[in-house]
């Protein structure tokens, strides 16, 4: 997982909760950074698992929840770090109808070492829109709180629901977004 998320992750311990939580939780993880991540380096995914276990045992707030709120604010992080992206697009449908094969994809250039998901999507009506997400991560929560951070910031309005589907590891998650 690309260091841009662990701090990212971190920044926000210490804005919601404070600067102290954020260093216990550091203290606690066995980390092979002691927190220190770089923008481009690339750490592996369960150490970010570790730190939300962790801040979830300190805050009562369950794991689910925690990688929700997560991904919400790391779309709006997204948003401001990297504007190109979002220039052209309107609503959520459109963002998301483009994330697989044409986000993704620029992320992938910018960071090759970058392990990223796969997102497929269909619009059973026009209204509708079902996508299925697929990762060897096991972050449907964090995906989850990507998308409703996608809604918020093209002004709402979409209702979401999720259905995790059978898998071995990872992820294999249906959302269906209804405008
Ligand atoms: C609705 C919008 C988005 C969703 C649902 C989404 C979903 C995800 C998820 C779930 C991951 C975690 C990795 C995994 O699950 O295997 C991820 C990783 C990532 N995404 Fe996206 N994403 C979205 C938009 C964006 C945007 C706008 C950018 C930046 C332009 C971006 C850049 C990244 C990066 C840098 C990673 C880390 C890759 C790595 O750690 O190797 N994503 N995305």
């Amino acid at each position: 997982m690309k260091g841009i998320v662990f701090r990212e992750f971190i920044n926000m311990v210490e804005e919601s909760f404070s600067p102290d939580m954020a260093d216990k939780i550091i203290s606690s993880s066995k980390l092979t950074t002691a927190g220190a991540y770089t923008s481009v380096g690339n750490y592996d995914h369960r150490e970010i698992v570790e730190l939300v276990s962790h801040l979830s045992a300190a805050t009562g707030t369950s794991v689910p929840d925690l990688l929700r709120a997560f991904g919400e604010h790391l779309f709006g992080r997204f948003a401001v770090l990297y504007p190109s992206h979002f220039a052209a697009q309107v609503s959520a449908f459109e963002f998301i109808s483009i994330l697989d094969n044409k986000i993704h994809v620029e992320v992938q250039k910018l960071y090759p070492d970058a392990e990223l998901p796969q997102f497929q999507h269909e619009f059973p009506t026009p209204d509708r829109m079902v996508v299925v997400y697929t990762s060897k991560r096991p972050f449907a929560d964090l995906a989850e709180g990507l998308i409703r951070g996608c809604i918020n910031y093209f002004g709402g309005g979409i209702s979401l629901t999720r259905e995790n589907l059978p898998c071995d590891e990872g992820a294999h998650t249906r959302f269906a977004l209804t405008r």
